[in-house]
């Protein structure tokens, strides 16, 4: 039996097409159930439905063989347990800074409120900036609208929610896609069940470039 860890929300959305293309479907409708763990069409294939941040940790350890993330994910929770193996180039978004629109400028140290605090940490660090990294889960904007903090990481798609907020997009820390990720363990112990699953999604991916 092969378990495939999946990004709840936007990225799900997005790679059950793909599945589907790749020949992989699940048993029932995974939107309109509250199951976290569903079987698929192969018999020898379920599928978990987690949050991002979950799906590394899982590969890591072995509970799920293969994962579904956003690089984001993969940046900020990094490890040498699984093997970053395709780039799905789903979920297109980017991983930016953002502030209040035309703030004056802020000399001395910053705050700066993300979810992604590794990632924060080193781009302020890179840049000579001295920041105090406030570790929030969800709604960055918020905290900038509400001066708990004077700039945000956080995932930018549309720009809509920045633009919503009075905000405006700084600098760039890294383009996000999802990835396919795969536990160094299994590849190892299921080699054979996993390279035939691994083929399939390749081969849908391709066909999507094709067209
Ligand atoms: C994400 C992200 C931004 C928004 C960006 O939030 O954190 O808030 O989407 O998208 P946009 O540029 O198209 O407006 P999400 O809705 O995933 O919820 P979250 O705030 O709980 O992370």
């Amino acid at each position: 039996m092969l378990t495939l860890a999946l990004t709840k929300g936007r990225i799900l959305d997005e790679t059950l097409p793909l599945l589907a293309e790749a020949g992989i479907v699940p048993a029932e409708d995974i939107r309109a159930s509250r199951k976290l763990i569903f079987a698929s069409n192969l018999p020898a294939l379920r599928l978990l439905v987690l949050r991002g941040v979950d799906v590394p940790t899982y590969v890591r350890y072995g509970a799920a063989d293969l994962g579904v993330a956003g690089k984001d994910c993969l940046l900020e929770y990094a490890s040498d347990a699984y093997y970053e193996w395709l780039d799905l180039r789903l979920a297109r978004c980017r991983l930016m800074t953002a502030a209040a629109k035309g703030r004056t400028p802020i000399t001395g140290r910053l705050r700066v409120a993300t979810k992604y605090v590794r990632l924060a940490r080193q781009h302020y660090a890179a840049k000579g900036q001295q920041a105090d990294i406030i570790q929030l889960y969800g709604g960055m904007e918020l905290a900038a609208v509400m001066n708990l903090a004077d700039e945000i990481v956080d995932i930018v798609d549309t720009g809509n929610t920045l633009e919503a907020n009075g905000l405006e997009p700084l600098d760039l820390l890294a383009d996000i896609s999802s990835r396919l990720i795969v536990g160094r363990a299994s590849l190892k112990l299921k080699h054979a069940e996993l390279s035939t699953l691994l083929e399939r999604i390749e081969q849908a991916l391709k066909d999507r470039a094709d067209s």
